[in-house]
């Protein structure tokens, strides 16, 4: 795979004092605080001088910006926290490579890599709030709302490898979780097209129940999903389902469960209604996936 990059190339532009700054201003981030060039030169022990030295790098890199005005307050971008993270994950030769784009939804983007063992995995990176940064950097304003959006987007990542490494040893139909760090999500790879985008399938009936088992597997393992639809279900070339993207999963004990689960299940039935004239009724389903299962939707599971 020629589009692969050497991670290590990457990130060894950045020297470790700049890390260390980036760092820094992630520590802060992450308490709720805004950096300022004077609170990280205190932090790291170093002069003031050579810290804005640093900052002016960092941020013609884009890897900080400063909401208002240079010189001022520093807070990451996602570039600069995809940074801190390829680092960890290079440092420790978990991932040697990254390649393209494979996918760009509303709130991550997912790339090709390369772990050291040599599998080509998928990296999704985080990026909660993405458009409304956007919004307040035209305002220069609310740093701490970018703040919390980074901080949105690492306990998004511990979310969905939570529900993977939940679900993937039970035998549902999800990506193999490989590794997280930080908004950083490492899975395996589905060779596969959204189901969203199919318009013909040799057997729709058959797809439909394998997804609805999936749906009774993971409640049956103490998760239900929040916001399955078409969009977030592959479909390999051999017909056969993956469930991604699963942040926002709940516990069966959630007082909302049977709200979400109904949901999850009439987004998929109405679709395979209206796309290939399956019909099915979603109570029969609903009553078919909470059936035997031993989950009960007030008390808790896990
Ligand atoms: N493990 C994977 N293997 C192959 N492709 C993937 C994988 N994970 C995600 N993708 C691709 O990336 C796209 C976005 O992934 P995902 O749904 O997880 O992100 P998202 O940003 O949460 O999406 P949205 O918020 O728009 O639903 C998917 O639609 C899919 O095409
Ligand atoms: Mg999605």
């Amino acid at each position: 795979m020629k589009e692969l990059k050497r991670i290590a190339s990457l990130v060894g532009g950045l020297s470790e004092i700049e890390f260390k700054v980036l760092e820094t201003i992630e520590r802060f981030a992450d308490i709720g605080r805004i950096a300022t060039p004077d609170t990280i030169a205190r932090s790291l022990k170093l002069g003031r001088d050579y810290v804005d030295r640093m900052l002016e790098e960092l941020n013609r890199r884009r890897l900080v910006w400063s909401p208002r005005g240079r010189g001022r307050e520093y807070m990451l971008n996602f570039t600069g926290l995809d940074m801190l993270a390829l680092h960890s994950v290079s440092r420790r030769g978990i991932l040697t490579h990254i390649g393209v784009k494979i996918g760009m939804g509303k709130e991550a983007d997912i790339y090709l890599g390369r772990t050291g063992e040599g599998n080509v995995v998928g990296i999704k990176f985080y990026r909660i709030g993405r458009s409304s940064i956007k919004k307040h950097r035209r305002l220069r304003e609310s740093s701490l709302e970018a703040a919390n959006y980074l901080v949105s987007s690492k306990l998004a990542a511990q979310r969905e490898i939570q529900a993977l490494r939940i679900l993937y040893p039970e035998g549902v139909a999800v990506p193999a979780p490989v590794y997280r760090n930080r908004h950083m999500v490492v899975t395996s790879i589905i060779e596969g097209e959204l189901l969203v985008r199919l318009d013909s399938l040799s057997d729709p009936e058959a797809l439909l129940q394998g997804i609805v088992k999936s749906i009774k597997k993971a409640l049956k393992a103490g998760v239900i999903h929040c916001d399955l639809s078409p969009y977030n279900i592959l479909v390999t070339p051999g017909e056969e389902h993956v469930i991604i993207d699963w942040p926002q999963w709940v516990r069966p004990s959630h007082p909302n469960a049977q709200d979400y689960l109904r949901r999850d299940v009439e987004n998929v039935a109405a679709f395979f209604k209206r796309r290939f004239g399956v019909l099915s009724s979603v109570d029969e389903l609903i009553g078919w996936v909470l059936r035997s299962v031993g989950a009960s939707l007030t008390d808790d599971q896990v």
